[in-house]
């Protein structure tokens, strides 16, 4: 919804590089049907270009190259005949595990695009080698994404953190459902912390459901989003790369 004369609210930030839209296979569209609402809801607000990634994860989602990519055919049949302009590609979000490592070393990892990748850690307690795992992604060449740090509680109080993973060129990317309001407030206000600083680099929704899209719509009443949409964001930097290519 929007008023007319007036863009679409998520026109600005492009494209969306973190939505669970991938039927079944993980935590996020259960089928089909939801996933072509969400996409449909992504359309409505003005997004044209979507990433979805699924979680890889040892412990809960063990997806593969190959679960992904069903997933994504399936949906992608789909939505090309609904929305020739809307391009879908499939990426991951990779858990910061053991398991990551040996993707790491096999050269297995599924990123956003060139070498970007998505990962995450722990929300609740403080992952021993977390640190130890991004330095071994950056040794490799990669360019780690670390999907939303306002969500990572143990670092509230430890600001060093955020600043010690700055310094190591790790990009920052914020939740819209955060900025919304949808995990409370802690998560809010960290979330407009780090963009009133100018740490955020890259915007997501994190949208596991389509019931979830009206935290969107408060997320782009909150101040801090129109500070979000003025800075050079990664997802802009995506779709200039793909009109090069
Ligand atoms: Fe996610």
């Amino acid at each position: 919804m929007h008023l007319s004369g007036q863009k679409p609210f998520l026109h600005e930030i492009g494209c969306d590089l973190h939505v669970h839209v991938l039927p079944g296979i993980d935590d996020g569209s259960p089928d089909l049907m939801e996933s072509m609402q969400i996409l449909e809801a992504h359309y409505e607000a003005g997004i044209r270009r979507v990433i979805a990634t699924p979680h890889i994860r040892s412990d809960f989602f063990q997806n593969t190259r190959q679960t992904i990519y069903d997933a994504w055919a399936l949906l992608h049949e789909q939505a090309l005949q609904r929305w020739p302009d809307l391009r879908l590609t499939y990426a991951a979000e990779h858990f910061a595990d053991d398991y990551l490592l040996q993707l790491i070393e096999s050269d297995k990892l599924l990123p956003l695009f060139d070498r970007y990748v998505l990962i995450e850690t722990s929300m609740r307690v403080e992952q021993p080698y977390f640190m130890e795992i991004v330095e071994r992604l950056i040794e490799k060449n990669w360019k780690p994404v670390l999907a939303h740090p306002e969500r990572y509680r143990p670092w509230h109080q430890k600001p060093d953190r955020y600043a010690q993973l700055r310094e190591m060129q790790v990009i920052f990317q914020v939740n819209l459902l955060s900025l919304g309001g949808m995990y409370g407030a802690p998560e809010q206000r960290m979330a407009e912390q780090l963009i009133q600083k100018g740490w955020i680099g890259a915007v997501g929704t994190d949208l596991h459901r389509v019931s979830q899209f009206k935290y969107l719509r408060k997320a782009a009443q909150n101040p801090a989003y129109g500070r979000l949409c003025s800075v050079s964001l990664l997802n802009h930097q995506l779709l200039k790369h793909e009109a090069r290519n």
